[in-house]
């Protein structure tokens, strides 16, 4: 028997350093694309721990490494081989069509923080002083929490308060090649970090031949390129790299959420410029490569980037677009659905913007698990293995939160 879920939420009330707001309700067990509270009541999940449950939950194939590795070794260290950390690797480089080398480890910020060092070395390596290493990132992105990643993270509210921050960082905004331009013509640039498409920022993707743009800038002034997949990586926008809709070839690709697919796992992944300079006692980590970690991941890997999950991501999409075009006809609540695959943003129409976490809260209360990315989206990453059912049974418990919510 579970303890009553208000006593449980009292405990981290009590105790959980205050800085997160669950919903007020405690999960306890999920299956496919469904959870189920401590209370016995279900959700539909179109959340999916945010982008990282991409293969529902109790995949049996993930399920069935994870138990395999956890009866053979739990963890070595760096200090020895294992063979799931060595198999990924060699996978994820096979996988990528551009990378030569890996670095794993266990966060998305732990994999962002991994890729500014790296710039810096490169930079190093080639004779340029720290002034002369500057990353630019873009307004509205999300790179982690640590404080080199929240620094790249060109949004104040994540800042606040953590100064001094780190050096090193310019910021333009997002989609617009004025901008782009004049960092460079301003700033000794050594490389470009940003999400294809920007995640917490709001669901926003890059426009359509930026990356491009940002590509050839980079070639033209020695700078690298860096993309954030963590969040939109690993088959969520309908291929398994969010960049290869946009045709540009990168230096650095960092992933980590889908990656292990609810068992945290970050990867850098480094192309032929950069894959060599980080040498013996360059970088490391307790953790990162973990066995139990790698053996999962291996296994999600191959079934994200397995053309029936590719094709499911898409034809899931286009219905979950429908089923919100639907809703929307009849409310009147969302502006514009964007984003593009299994990432979708519906922006909150001009009277109800700021109102995200309210709908988030009808949402729960219509058994529906759903995100906001900031106060006037709403944030639609499910399991991208989401069946029809599921996906029907979802949007009916959308469309009653949504009419809660319009007639509050
Ligand atoms: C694009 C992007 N980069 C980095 C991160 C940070 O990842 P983590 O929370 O695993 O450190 C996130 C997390 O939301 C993300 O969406």
């Amino acid at each position: 028997m579970h303890e009553q879920a208000s006593d449980l939420i009292e405990l981290g009330k009590r105790y959980w350093l205050p800085v997160y707001k669950p919903r007020e309700l405690v999960l306890d067990h999920g299956k496919g694309a469904r959870v189920w509270d401590t209370e016995g009541r279900d959700y539909v999940d179109f959340g999916a721990g945010i982008a990282v449950n991409a293969l529902g939950h109790q995949d049996p194939d993930l399920l069935a490494a994870l138990t395999a590795q956890a009866h053979k070794l739990w963890h070595s260290s760096n200090v020895f081989y294992t063979e799931p950390p060595l198999r990924l690797a060699a996978e994820l480089v096979e996988a990528s069509g551009f990378a030569e080398r890996v670095f794993l480890c266990n966060s998305g910020a732990e994999a962002n923080e991994a890729a500014i060092k790296l710039v810096r070395k490169w930079a190093a390596a080639n004779g340029r002083p720290p002034e002369r290493r500057i990353i630019l990132t873009f307004f509205g992105s999300f790179h982690g929490r640590t404080l080199a990643t929240v620094t790249a993270t060109a949004q104040p509210k994540y800042q606040e308060g953590y100064e001094p921050l780190p050096a090193g960082f310019v910021h333009a905004a997002f989609n617009d090649v004025d901008a782009l331009e004049a960092a460079f013509a301003n700033h000794d640039l050594a490389a470009v970090m940003l999400e294809p498409i920007q995640g917490e920022g709001g669901v926003l993707p890059a426009a359509p031949g930026f990356l491009q743009r940002v590509r050839e800038l980079c070639d033209a002034h020695d700078a690298l390129l860096v993309l954030d997949e963590i969040q939109c990586g690993m088959g969520r926008t309908g291929s398994l790299f969010a960049h290869a809709h946009d045709g540009v070839t990168p230096d650095i690709v960092t992933l980590a959420k889908a990656l292990g697919s609810g068992f945290p796992i970050g990867a850098m992944l480094a192309g032929p410029r950069v894959a060599e300079v980080m040498q013996y006692g360059a970088h490391g980590t307790t953790f990162g490569g973990n066995p139990m970690a790698a053996a999962v991941a291996r296994v999600a890997l191959a079934k994200l980037g397995s053309p029936a999950v590719l094709a499911n991501v898409e034809r899931q999409a286009n219905d979950l677009r429908a089923g919100l075009a639907r809703i929307n006809h009849e409310l009147n609540l969302f502006d514009e659905v964007r984003g593009r695959g299994l990432m979708i943003g519906a922006m909150l129409a001009e009277g109800h913007r700021g109102k995200a976490a309210a709908i988030l809260d009808h949402a729960a209360a219509h058994g529906l698990l759903l995100l906001q990315a900031g106060p006037d989206v709403l944030r639609f990453v499910p399991p991208l293995t989401i069946a029809d059912e599921e996906l029907a049974d979802g949007l009916a418990r959308l469309h009653a939160a949504l009419s809660d919510f319009a007639a509050s």
